[in-house]
C-alpha cells in the first residue's frame, strides 16, 4: 500500500519529527503504556491529491464545534497506541484526519483507519485556538511527566503562578525558555470536553498547562519546541525534588535575579 508520505518530503519531515519526540517521551519515562498523545496541523503540507483522497472511515464527531478547523488536516497519535511504537512506526500508530465542513466531525484519510487519540477534543480545541490567535503554532503534546504530575497532588502548588514562580526560580534557563510559565487546569475527566474547554482557557495565557493529577499539555510552533517547553519545566521540577530529597528546601533565585533575566532576554 502506498503511504501518504511517499514523494512528500515536507510532510515526511513533520511526521518524522513527531516520531522523534515520541521516542523522547518514552525515554523520559513519561509515556507508560499508551500514555500521552501528539497532534500536528499539517494543512500547510496538503496538496490537491490529498484533498481528493477518499475517506477510510465514517464521519466521526469529536464532541465540539470548532469552525476554524473546517478543511484542516492533522496527523494524530492513535488512541491506545504506545509512544514507543509511534516512535518507530508513526504511520502504523497514527493517522491523518480531515475535519469536515460542520467543524464538528472528522474522517480518517490515511494511511490506515487508526482511530485518533481519546484526547482529540482537547487537541483540536488547542489547534483552533492557535489558529485564532494567529501565532503560527502547529503542534500540541499531552504527556505524563512524573515529577510535574506528583507536584500537582499538592494543593499548595495549585494557586495561580505558584508553581510557575517556583519552577522559574530553580535554574535561569526555565525563566528564559518557558517565559509564560505553567497554567493549572483543575482535575477533569480524561478525554472530556470539559477538560478541553478548561485547557484552552488556560492556554490563552500560557504555552504549557498542568492537568491536575494527570499530566501536561504544551503547544508550540513545531513539536520539538512544544517538547522543549515541557522538558525545561520538568528539569526545574527535578532540581526541586532533588533538593528536597537531600533534605532541604531549595533557596531559589530571587525575584530580582529573575527580573534581571526578563530584561536581558527581552521576555
Ligand atoms: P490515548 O491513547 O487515547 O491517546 O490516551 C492516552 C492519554 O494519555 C489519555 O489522557
Ligand atoms: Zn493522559
Amino acid at each position: 500500500m502506498k503511504s501518504i508520505l511517499e514523494n512528500r518530503p515536507e510532510l515526511t519531515r513533520r511526521v518524522e519529527e513527531v516520531a522523534e519526540v515520541a521516542g523522547y517521551l518514552w525515554q523520559k519515562g513519561w509515556a507508560e503504556r499508551n500514555g500521552g498523545n501528539i497532534t500536528i496541523n499539517i494543512t500547510a503540507c496538503v496538496d490537491d491529491d490529498i484533498r481528493r483522497m477518499p475517506p477510510i472511515s465514517d464521519p466521526i464527531p469529536f464532541g465540539m464545534t470548532l469552525p476554524r478547523l473546517k478543511g484542516c488536516y492533522f496527523f494524530c497519535k492513535g488512541t491506545n497506541r504506545r509512544m514507543r511504537d509511534l516512535a518507530r512506526r508513526p504511520m502504523e500508530n497514527g493517522s491523518v484526519i480531515r475535519i469536515l465542513d460542520d467543524g464538528a466531525s472528522y474522517e480518517i484519510v490515511a494511511d490506515e483507519p487508526v482511530r485518533p487519540t481519546s484526547e482529540l477534543a482537547s487537541h483540536l480545541a488547542m489547534h483552533e485556538q492557535m489558529i485564532a490567535s494567529g501565532n503560527g503554532y502547529t503542534a500540541a503534546i499531552h504527556t505524563h511527566p512524573i515529577n510535574l504530575v506528583a507536584m500537582s497532588h499538592n494543593r499548595a502548588f495549585l494557586g495561580k503562578d505558584t508553581l510557575t514562580r517556583l519552577l522559574w526560580s530553580m535554574i535561569p534557563e526555565t525563566r528564559a525558555f518557558c517565559p509564560k510559565g505553567l497554567g493549572i487546569v483543575p482535575y477533569a475527566m480524561p478525554s472530556s470536553v470539559e477538560l478541553a474547554r478548561a485547557t484552552v482557557r488556560e492556554l490563552a495565557e500560557y504555552d504549557v498547562v498542568l492537568w491536575e493529577k494527570h499530566g501536561v499539555c504544551a503547544v508550540g510552533p513545531d513539536v520539538m519546541q512544544a517538547f522543549d517547553q515541557i522538558d525545561v519545566l520538568a528539569k526545574s521540577a527535578d532540581i526541586y525534588l532533588s533538593a528536597r530529597a537531600m533534605g532541604f528546601e531549595p533557596e531559589g533565585m530571587t525575584d530580582a535575579q529573575m527580573d534581571e533575566l526578563k530584561e536581558a532576554f527581552g521576555l
